[in-house]
């Protein structure tokens, strides 16, 4: 007998997307904001802090570090401890399915005069960690893992030297790793990023006063440096966009709009794609708060060529990849990338998910050990998909399933709740069928 926690999300085909939607705040600028803020001096408030599983994960860690949180739906305020002000947890800190709240609180954690431990779920539990223990170790840090650097982490941190340091892998949760560690070290610890990464941490970290450059792809900072609080709002999240447009670009007729959506260029290289590629796409009332570009976004129903996705801008498009894979079984061409092994270690083995799920309906798909060709032209037909507990791929193929006859059921669709829990009524109310 099925339980109600795992009968399969049913999603219904749909002949149009239309209407207006705003989403849930930016899940990458909530956990900085609250990691930060946590460390500042002085109480920090955001507005519009995002209403993902991942972004709750980061704040009940925070509370049993001894910060000060409240929540009044989307509005947090957090009381800062300063830079020392942490207090030694009782217990695991625990993650849940957040790389994004281990890896960047391990930065943090590494300065702390304490030992504190750091788990997560099954999946988390099989990401790799060595690429923020060595590091985070060269700094100072005493860090022990499990077999294969795995978590859980169990963190001695104290005082840390600056490192220059040059990422092998382009990871902003790396990046952003050190760079709060280095908030904590005495001098200036620089990263060189292989490709541009996304730059929230960057940004969050100059409106909070840190002593931070960037220029030609290196990033320094000086510590110890004081933060000042601050008062922000968070724009919507633009991977969780991402699943609008592409419903929007396979359904004929259909036309979205996205209000106060996250525009930062290292996170809109999909839309640029999309443009490539033949997508009638419009920005409007373009404007920066508190250092991050938000607009709205405009997308109707076109034809799209498709596309080699080149392996640079792979990073600033790594979340929207499951999606564009499905995207891709509607262009002319179809739509090949290569340079994304990264996808492999996410919430699933996101490769083998998305071709896994395409062939259940009925979609040719070829899987290299970092890529995909999603052959163009094809006919998707309902499935039952295996989400894998992966929030990215239950919402990839929901959008697939709008572009079936049949529908499609999602095993284990609640994961959506990981980035974007209001996914599936959003996607109800602008889903036409009759
Ligand atoms: C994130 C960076 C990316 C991304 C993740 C969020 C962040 O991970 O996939 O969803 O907020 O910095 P990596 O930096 O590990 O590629």
């Amino acid at each position: 007998m099925r339980t109600a926690i795992d009968t399969p999300r049913r999603v219904h085909a749909a002949k149009q997307l239309r209407g207006t939607i705003t989403l849930p705040g930016d899940k990458s600028i909530s956990h900085r904001y609250a990691l930060l803020g946590a460390i500042a001096e002085g109480t920090t408030r955001i507005r519009g802090f995002a209403s993902s599983r991942d972004c709750q994960s980061t704040l009940e860690c925070l509370r049993d570090l001894g910060v000060g949180i409240e929540r009044d739906h989307d509005e947090i305020t957090i009381r800062g401890c300063g830079l020392n002000g942490l207090r030694e947890p009782g217990a695991s800190l625990d993650a849940g399915n957040s790389g994004s709240t281990m890896r960047m609180l391990a930065g943090i954690l590494a300065g702390q005069p304490f030992k504190s431990r750091l788990t997560g779920d099954i999946s988390l539990s099989r990401r790799p960690m060595k690429r923020i223990i060595e590091p985070l170790s060269q700094m100072g840090a005493r860090i022990r893992s499990a077999e294969g650097w795995l978590p859980p982490l169990e963190i001695e941190g104290g005082s840390l030297r600056p490192i220059h340091f040059q990422p092998p892998i382009a990871s902003a949760q790396v990046k952003t790793a050190i760079l709060f560690a280095g908030l904590m070290a005495r001098g200036e610890t620089t990263v060189s990023e292989p490709v541009a990464t996304r730059n929230h941490s960057e940004i969050a970290l100059g409106q909070m006063g840190a002593k931070i450059r960037c220029a030609n792809g290196v990033i320094s900072i000086g510590g110890p440096a004081r933060l000042h609080a601050v008062s922000v709002s968070i724009p919507g999240d633009i991977s969780s966009a991402a699943f609008f447009l592409a419903a929007a670009l396979m359904l004929p007729d259909s036309e979205i709009i996205i209000r106060g959506a996250g525009l930062n260029s290292t996170r809109t290289a999909m839309l640029d794609l999309l443009r490539r590629m033949g997508a009638p796409l419009e920005i409007t009332n373009l404007e920066t708060a508190h250092g991050e570009p938000v607009g709205d976004i405009r997308a109707a129903f076109g034809p799209l060529q498709g596309a080699e996705i080149p392996p640079e801008i792979v990073p600033n498009l790594i979340d929207e990849l499951p999606v564009l894979a499905v995207l891709g079984t509607r262009t002319e061409k179809g739509l090949s990338f290569r340079g994304a092994a990264e996808l492999r270690v996410k919430e699933s083995d996101r490769l083998h998910a998305v071709a896994e799920n395409l062939r259940r309906m009925g979609a040719k798909v070829e899987e290299f050990p970092d890529g995909l060709f999603v052959p163009g032209r094809q006919t998707l037909h309902g499935a039952e998909i295996e989400s894998y507990g992966d929030h990215r791929i239950a919402m990839a193929f929901a959008v697939a399933g709008l572009a079936t006859e049949e529908g499609v059921d999602i095993r284990g669709g609640e994961c959506v709740g990981i980035s974007f829990p209001e996914f599936f009524e959003t996607l109800e109310r602008v889903a036409v069928r009759a």
